[in-house]
């Protein structure tokens, strides 16, 4: 059997870049995965494959395509004939991935990383781990040290929606050869947006079906009302609230949908339905039963905040443990898997995950929201900055949205900082260095921002806190 220090089970933004970082610090380090493109592995995970990267680049083509329809004109760029080439557009998205997947391919070798490919599970724990990998009628054992799982998640199924061309998860939906006329989604939250929005920028009626009665619950109230505002703004959108789906069937060439809403029942016919109604963790059979790993009653493991299991040598990581299912959540807490290993003390602050949604007005978000900081009764007080009154922001042709800050009343550290906008996925890292440092509201209004860009939306929205915001 051959032996390693370390196992790492799946390649996703948390298995890779445990590997790596294992492989950096000396240890002998194997990492297995069972996704595969034409018979070569395709490691990257969920993220890589069908998630984050290929969804950006629909993103991005997609913007573009109406910015150029609906903005360029105001530039004095006419266009006289503009149409989509989709086939050329989902061609740039699988060569971005591919890219990508040669480049982890690459970053093993270089790193002496080895890669299997193949199926994993844990068969024994101990000084020695074993972990059996089936790939087709093949299976092999290898010994570790110690075991990282770091499997993902997976698409949650709905009752009655069966998975095939008609009715997709959002894996189907990043690959549609055609642009769906009319659209249904269920689940308005992140993937629902973001597909949604890929979606409708190309031409689709898109009606989203969402159970909550509130809109984007995870963001502060004031940021989840901007966004309705500003979407409720563009044409092709739908988003029902506060309703429940009854049934849906697939009936020749399109899909019908009955559900319950404001006390009565409505139907609807879509071509295309894209169920995004959260996923799960991806823990069935990862270890034989005898070995006790304790799995929560929503399927992810139990881990501490070291992300070490109730089995020895053991950790898990990523959408697989309970917090946020995001990849840079995944990867740190790979890095942090490998540093415990190694013997180093690394800890990692959750408070200080940046969240990002990637519609346009982009989304973002660290720390505590004011519904938070109320119900914990923590004094705060506020500051807000429009983009309207930022001068790059006009330029560019996109001053929709305002930068919010949250600052400890007493002691004025920033708790939180909420962006809608342009570019709030970039802005947003400002905050999050800040807060690391335990920045207060002063500290970030004291430091020189560069003149005219969008950062000096953050650098008023911190003078706001105060009340001596210059420019509003
Ligand atoms: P995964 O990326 O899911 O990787 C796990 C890997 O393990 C997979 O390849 C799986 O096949 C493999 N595996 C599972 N079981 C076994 C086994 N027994 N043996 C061997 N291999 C196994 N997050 C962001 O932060 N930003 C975004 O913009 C973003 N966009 C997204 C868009 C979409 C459409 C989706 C679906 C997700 C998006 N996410 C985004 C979430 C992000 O993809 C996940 O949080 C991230 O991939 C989790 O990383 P992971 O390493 O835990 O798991
Ligand atoms: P989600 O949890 O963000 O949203 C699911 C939505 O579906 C919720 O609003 C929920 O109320 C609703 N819902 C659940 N069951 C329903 C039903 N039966 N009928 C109607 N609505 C229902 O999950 P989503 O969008 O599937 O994404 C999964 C995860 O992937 C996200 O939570 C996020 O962690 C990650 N992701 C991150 C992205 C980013 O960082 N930009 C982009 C895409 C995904």
């Amino acid at each position: 059997m051959k032996a390693y220090d370390v196992a790492v089970i799946g390649a996703g933004p948390g298995g890779y870049v445990a590997a790596i970082r294992c492989a950096q610090l000396g240890l002998r380090t194997v990492c297995i995965d069972d996704r595969e493109k034409g018979g070569k592995p395709a490691p990257g995970g969920t993220c890589l494959n069908v998630g984050c990267i290929p969804s950006k680049a629909l993103l991005e083509s997609s913007e573009n395509y109406e910015k150029a329809r609906l903005e360029f004109s105001s530039h004095g760029i006419l266009i006289r004939e503009m149409a989509v080439d989709l086939a050329k557009m989902q061609a740039r998205k699988s060569s971005i991935v591919d890219a990508h997947t040669n480049g982890i391919s690459f970053l093993f070798r270089k790193n002496r990383v080895e890669s299997i490919l193949g199926r994993a599970r844990l068969k024994a724990i101990g000084e020695h781990c074993v972990v059996e990998v089936a790939l087709g009628d093949r299976t092999e054992r290898l010994e570790a040290k110690h075991v990282i799982i770091a499997t993902g998640s997976s698409p949650r199924k709905l009752e009655g929606a069966i998975f095939g061309s008609r009715i997709v998860d959002s894996s189907g939906a990043l690959a549609f050869e055609e642009i769906p006329e009319k659209l249904g989604i269920i689940g308005a939250g992140v993937i629902g947006l973001e597909l949604g929005s890929v979606w409708r920028r190309l031409g689709s009626e898109v009606t989203l079906l969402e159970a909550s009665p509130e809109f984007l619950s995870l963001a502060d109230e004031k940021i989840s009302k901007e966004a309705l505002r500003q979407f409720g703004k563009e044409p092709g959108w739908t988003i029902n609230l506060g309703m429940k789906v009854l049934s849906v069937n697939e009936m020749g060439k399109s899909v019908k949908v009955i559900y319950e809403h404001s006390g009565g029942t409505a139907e609807k016919d879509f071509d295309r339905l894209i169920v995004a109604a959260g996923r799960i963790p991806n823990s069935k059979d990862i270890a034989d039963d005898d070995l006790g790993l304790n799995i929560d009653d929503r399927g992810f493991i139990e881990v501490d905040r070291h992300c070490r299991t109730n089995l020895p040598n053991v950790y898990a990581i990523g959408d697989v443990v309970q917090g946020a299912m995001l990849a840079h959540k995944a990867s740190e807490e790979g890095v942090m898997v490998a540093e415990l290993i190694d013997g180093q003390k690394p800890e990692i602050d959750p408070h200080l995950m940046p969240w990002v949604i990637y519609t346009s007005p982009e989304i973002a978000w660290v720390g505590k929201t004011e519904r938070q900081l109320k119900s914990e009764g923590i004094e705060y007080r506020a500051g807000q900055f429009p983009f309207s009154a930022n001068g790059r922001a006009q330029a560019l042709g996109d001053a929709r949205g305002f930068v919010k800050m949250l600052a400890d009343a007493n002691t004025d550290r920033v708790l939180g900082v909420h962006i809608i906008g342009p570019f709030a996925s970039e802005l947003i890292s400002e905050a999050v260095v800040a807060m690391a440092f335990s920045a207060s509201s002063e500290d970030i209004a004291r430091t020189i921002h560069a003149h005219p860009s969008l950062c000096e939306a953050l650098h008023e929205a911190s003078l706001a806190v105060e009340g001596r915001a210059l420019h509003i």
